[in-house]
């Protein structure tokens, strides 16, 4: 089986587009934008996602530079991730720099855990000191992904787990 994960290119094409019309709009905080819309507003949104990633401040007092990801199994598109550089105090509380999807019919076969090692990495290419995964209490395959990757839980609160990987030691 061959895994690859690929940045976001505003080249993309409908093999993604399909992807995305098959994960929800939301589930559990991780947000597809593109679930629902067609395939010009899919054209759209991977431009505005594009310049999202070559952002380098924070615009509007909010929004965080961010890099989205694909992961490829042997060629087919069953993954969406998402890496945010650096957090607000907001991101810090909900949201974290990290969150990722598996398409719904391809999940529970360690796609998950493997997508989120690749994220690691990617997250040190970008330069990610710490990277922080905010997850509801509820979402059990989440929590154990981050914790097969090496998460620390740092606190859990009433409505989420608090994991934290360091990925840069000085
Ligand atoms: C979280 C998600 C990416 C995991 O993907 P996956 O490919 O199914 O994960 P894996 O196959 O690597 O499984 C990871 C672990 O979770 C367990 N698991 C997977 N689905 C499960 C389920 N529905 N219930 C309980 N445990 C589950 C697996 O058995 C495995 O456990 P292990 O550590 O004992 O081996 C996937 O469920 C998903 O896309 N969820 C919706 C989006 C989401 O919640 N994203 C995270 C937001 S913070």
């Amino acid at each position: 089986m061959d895994l690859t994960v690929r940045r976001l290119t505003t080249d993309d094409a409908k093999d993604i587009y399909e992807m995305l019309q098959e994960l929800p709009a939301d589930e559990n905080g991780f947000i597809n934008p593109v679930h629902g819309k067609t395939y010009d507003e899919y054209k759209l949104w991977l431009k505005k996602a594009y310049d999202d990633s070559v952002q380098t401040g924070i615009i509007d007092g909010w929004k965080v530079p961010g890099t989205v990801f694909w992961l490829f199994e042997d060629g087919k598109p069953v993954g969406f991730g998402k890496l945010r550089h650096f957090l607000t105090e907001k991101l810090l509380d909900a949201g974290g720099n990290i969150g990722y999807s598996i398409r719904p019919s391809e999940r529970k076969r360690g796609l998950g855990k493997r997508f989120v090692a690749k994220l690691i990495e990617e997250g040190k290419i970008i330069g990610i000191e710490r990277l922080l995964f905010t997850i509801n209490n509820n979402n059990t395959p989440s929590i154990r992904v981050a914790l097969a990757n090496g998460g620390v839980i740092e606190r859990v609160t009433e409505e989420r787990h608090y994991i934290s990987i360091v990925l840069k030691n000085e």
